[in-house]
């Protein structure tokens, strides 16, 4: 698959996601504050930022589960207001942090059932004479199957979650929010409760999704695996008490003061 190269035109390329200045407060807490940020189509940004810097609530406004008391989103160049609900249909799929799995359905079902939020044209359905409903399920069993074999769990397809390994959940759970064909996802801290051979795993599994559909998907990773950030992030926002302290490629990340002082928690004695 190819990958085109943006460098030159990045700048004028429409942005898969764009957020200027949001901002939202509980009560006296200001848990963002006139947070700009923009992920280009095929990208992994990573969302860094010491506990309560406000990644979790970035995800739930990009998710429509909080509303912002200020700013603006924009989705491929169009004014977003999400729905929850409507996420999948509109190509956003975020993984839970922990795993989210319905216990009672197999691991096959489990990623079958993200496949009921989007909606595809009934097109292929009359080709093949088959009612849409039908056809849609079956193809979405078989793309499920496809998912677990392509992440080397096929073999795990009938178990139920607690039957599972963790690392095999985890990927049943990214499965499950890759077959709904998103092009924006949002990954809560998927490193979290793994060792290090599987983060070694699952880096090469999400360096590998923006190369998904053309190379145009995009990838927003929350995460405390500051190795594995560095690692798959093309690009880095470092929140602290709800505002951008920084942001830039992770070499500039890594190099800045700032970011340092925020993780050591030395604001104090400075
Ligand atoms: N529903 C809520 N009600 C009140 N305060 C909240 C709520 N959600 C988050 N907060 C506060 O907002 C700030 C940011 O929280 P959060 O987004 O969870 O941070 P992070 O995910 O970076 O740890 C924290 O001070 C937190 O206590
Ligand atoms: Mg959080």
């Amino acid at each position: 698959m190819q990958v085109h190269n943006t460098s030159s035109t990045d700048a004028a390329e429409t942005s898969r996601l764009e957020l200027a200045g949001i901002g939202v407060r509980f009560g006296g807490i200001v848990a963002l504050d006139d947070v700009c940020l923009r992920v280009p189509p095929g990208s992994v940004v990573g969302i860094m930022g010491p506990n309560g810097a406000g990644k979790t609530t970035l995800f739930n406004v990009i998710c429509g589960f909080i509303r912002p008391g200020s700013g603006s989103m924009s989705f491929d160049g169009e004014p977003f207001a999400p729905v929850p609900h409507r996420l999948a249909a509109r190509g956003v799929a975020r993984t839970l942090q922990g795993l989210g799995l319905f216990n009672g359905l197999t691991a096959l079902e489990n990623v079958t059932a993200g496949a009921s939020g989007r909606h595809r044209a009934p097109f292929a359905a009359g080709l093949l004479g088959l009612p849409p409903a039908a056809r849609s399920n079956r193809q979405a069993v078989a793309d499920a199957a496809a998912l677990l074999d392509e992440f080397g769990i096929g073999s795990y397809a009938h178990a139920l979650p607690s039957a599972l390994p963790y690392p095999v959940a985890k990927k049943v759970a990214l499965a499950r929010a890759l077959i709904s064909d998103p092009t924006l996802m949002l990954l809560d801290e998927p490193a979290g409760g793994l060792d290090q051979a599987d983060i070694d795993d699952l880096r090469e599994l999400i360096g590998a999704l923006p190369r998904r559909a053309g190379g145009t998907v995009s990838v927003m990773l929350v995460e405390h695996n500051v190795d594995l950030i560095m690692s798959v992030c093309d690009h880095i926002v470092v929140l602290d008490f709800g505002r951008v302290i920084s942001q830039g490629s992770p070499d500039e990340i890594k190099a800045d003061p700032v970011v340092a002082q925020a993780y050591l928690g030395d604001r104090e004695a400075s």
